[in-house]
């Protein structure tokens, strides 16, 4: 059978994850695994079924905490671009995702299966989509795991390296970074499957009841973010790390990090790591670090494995 077989990234959030909600910068690198879609449209399919086959790796609960809305997510996508229309009622679909990319919360698996059925959909159907109609779908398609969505995760997948991402009013901006000299990062899993959108309404609750709280701490995020970019382009390491744990500072006091990766994130920086914090939605899902040298890198990737359920290694590169 005629069989579309394509892939997306996932991404961890070097800074900037909640703050950019808010529509201010953030910088997200794609990391070096990616989630595959194959579609397969069955002839003579008789009920316009759809069939999902899960085949990617995930931690532990991950896909039976959000198997209804990876359903939800699927159909989204598919009534995005009109599939059903395209099937004139005689054949149903089949589509397996498979691929590297553990799912975990934080490492953006569901924007990266939502961009690979878009591409999946556009090659089968011979769309010619743009790489902004591919994130377009995606971006639909994480509505229904995560309510609104910055579009950070669907922007990353759709177009990996390492970005400058905004949300605006409009069109989100992003631009792509040039990375001067490779980023070693470990990232380790808490064990615990977040929601975003929980965490995300409860900024937001939180936002609201105490403006000037939040604002206080997103002016300091701003100055933060700024400092990062420049020392990106300067590729000085050792002044990232530190900007992270900063970042890791202001998520503690959003509220968002947790006990799990405080515990994580100290342990990293006893082993070695030059800048540590979570990533992504917070309240369990991620933390990543910065480890200068491939020795470092082992090092800390040994010492979290002693206390994380699960401890991967890559390169922004
Ligand atoms: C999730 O990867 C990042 C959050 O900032 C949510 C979003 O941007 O939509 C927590």
């Amino acid at each position: 059978p005629d069989v579309s077989k394509t892939q997306a990234y996932g991404k961890l959030i070097l800074f900037g994850e909640h703050f950019v909600v808010y529509h201010v910068p953030a910088l997200v690198g794609a990391v070096a695994a990616s989630t595959t879609c194959a579609l397969e449209v069955v002839e003579g399919g008789s009920d316009e079924g759809v069939e999902i086959i899960d085949n990617r790796p995930a931690v532990p609960n991950y896909k039976v905490k959000k198997a209804d809305e990876g359903k939800q997510a699927v159909d989204l996508v598919l009534k995005h671009f009109a599939v059903q229309d395209k099937l004139d009622g005689k054949s149903s679909l089949k589509l397996t995702f498979g691929g590297d990319l553990c799912c975990v919360s934080g490492i953006g698996a569901s924007a990266a299966q939502t961009v690979s059925l878009s591409r999946a959909i556009d090659q089968t159907f011979k769309l010619n989509s743009t790489e902004e109609e591919i994130n377009q779908g995606g971006y639909e398609g994480e509505k229904g795991y995560h309510g609104t969505p910055s579009g950070i995760d669907n922007t990353a997948a759709t177009y990996g390296g390492l970005l400058k991402f905004q949300r605006t009013e409009a069109d989100p901006i992003f631009t792509k970074k040039e990375i001067k000299e490779p980023i070693r990062i470990v990232y380790a899993s808490t064990g615990i499957t977040a929601s975003t959108t929980e965490v995300v309404g409860d900024v937001r609750s939180k936002k609201e009841a105490d403006p000037a709280w939040f604002d206080k701490l997103l002016e300091q995020y701003k100055a933060l973010v700024k400092k990062a970019e420049d020392a990106m382009d300067q590729g000085d390491i050792p002044l990232l790390g530190s900007l992270m744990n900063e970042n890791h500072k202001l998520c503690q006091e959003l509220t968002v990090s947790c006990a799990e990766l405080d515990q994580l994130v100290e342990t990293a920086r006893s082993a070695g790591a030059i800048g540590a914090k979570m990533s992504g939605t917070g309240r369990g899902g991620l933390m990543l670090c910065l480890t200068p040298t491939e020795e470092i890198q082992n090092k800390v990737f040994e010492a979290l494995e002693k206390s994380a359920p699960q401890v991967w290694k890559t390169c922004l590169q």
